[in-house]
């Protein structure tokens, strides 16, 4: 059996963090199936020379030919470009990948702070369904407007997820948390279609519900965002409609150092994409300096998705010791090169 691993680096940075991802998987030895490795073109780069940002070849191999992939980082233009779009988010959409998670965690002796949450951001509606008009009035001069989708069917699903990973990481002498963000006390259907949904599904599995393994609870997200700064230790997994998990995922980065250090993934039910959460980083692109961490663990991410919990477990423990050990990039104070951080991690596996 083989592990066969869709790699798209895209643009920028991606494409020294991708490797760099790559040889930690193969670090791994027998302990995954072998990989296989595919190489996928995507990006903006892409898209200046062929004319489409997402080759119908990427996404037909995705789907067809992997088990999972990982994605470097995809650059924009900043002005507006006919034909162009981000091809992470139409490979969100064509690969059903209906959340997106991201573990924040702190690091024991590095960090000041106890950190250890779960976001779980839903990835495929809410304002993200780009759905904008535009108009005049005389009153107003010109008007736009963006619609916000929420529905049942993507609430409960990611619902089910977030309650899947809360059990994950109940533990016998303690539940789990699951918080549920919303602003339903303003946007009373869309938000409360939200909240509704996530409690609805708790009812559908004895462990979810009987509230010796998962604690559920609220909060409105505003008060969240504040929350989460003044006692981050009181939030484990926090589940949220599409905008309000983008923003908290970000600020929630902000609370264990770099960008370079955060994983992601991006999960459906048959498929799953790791993403580091930072982007092209331009500044640093093509120096070797770049943190490949984020990328790494979101390989380890990848892992755990797929059921190699143990494997992904010892990618966490070979970065944690290398971060401990004082191998580390320019984002976090050292001077150490990219290179040298994938090595020590290869040394450590
Ligand atoms: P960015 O994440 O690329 O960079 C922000 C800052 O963090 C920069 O100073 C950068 O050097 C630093 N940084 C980021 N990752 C790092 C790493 N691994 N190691 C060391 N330092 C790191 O965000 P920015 O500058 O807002 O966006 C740059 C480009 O990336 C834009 O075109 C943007 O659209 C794109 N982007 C793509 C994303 C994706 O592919 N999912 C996500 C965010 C931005
Ligand atoms: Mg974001």
């Amino acid at each position: 059996k083989k592990l066969r691993v869709g790699m798209i680096p895209a643009d920028g940075v991606g494409r020294e963090v991708l490797p760099a991802a790559q040889r930690i998987l193969e670090a791994l030895g027998p302990s995954i199936p072998k990989p296989e490795f595919t190489h996928l073109d995507a990006g903006w780069e892409y898209f200046t020379r062929h004319g489409v940002a997402l080759p119908e070849e990427t996404a037909d191999a995705l789907q067809n030919d992997c088990d999972c992939a990982l994605f470097g980082a995809v650059g924009s233009p900043t002005h507006r470009v006919t034909g162009y779009s981000s091809p992470i988010v139409a490979l969100r959409k064509k690969l059903s990948l209906y959340a997106n998670v991201r573990p924040v965690h702190s690091i024991e002796g590095l960090d000041p702070r106890p950190v250890d949450m779960v976001i779980v951001r839903e990835n495929t509606e809410c304002l993200y369904i780009k759905q904008e008009t535009s108009s005049h009035s005389e009153e107003n001069g010109r008007e736009a407007r963006a619609t916000r989708l929420i529905t049942e069917r993507a609430s409960k699903q990611i619902g089910r997820m977030a309650f899947r990973i809360a059990l994950s990481r109940a533990k016998p002498d303690h539940p789990a948390s699951l918080t549920i963000v919303h602003k339903s006390n303003v946007l009373q259907l869309t938000d409360g279609l939200f909240r509704e949904c996530v409690r609805s599904v708790m009812k559908e599995n004895e462990e979810w519900s009987d509230g010796s393994k998962i604690a559920v609870g609220e909060q409105i997200v505003d008060s969240m965002v504040y929350r989460m700064f003044r006692e981050p230790e009181a939030f484990d997994v926090v589940v949220a409609p599409n905008l309000y998990g983008d923003i908290l995922s970000d600020a929630a980065a902000a609370l264990v150092g770099s960008l370079g250090l955060v994983p992601s993934v991006n999960a459906g039910d048959t498929f799953v994409m790791g993403e580091p959460v930072h982007g092209t980083a331009p500044d640093i692109a093509g120096l070797g300096i770049v943190n490949p961490i984020a990328a790494i663990r979101s390989a380890g991410l990848m892992l755990h998705h797929l059921g190699y919990i143990e494997p992904a477990q010892k990618v966490e423990d070979a970065v944690v010791s290398v971060l401990k050990e004082g191998v580390r990039t320019r984002d976090l104070g050292g001077n150490a090169s990219t290179e040298e951080v994938v090595a020590a991690i290869e040394k450590r596996l």
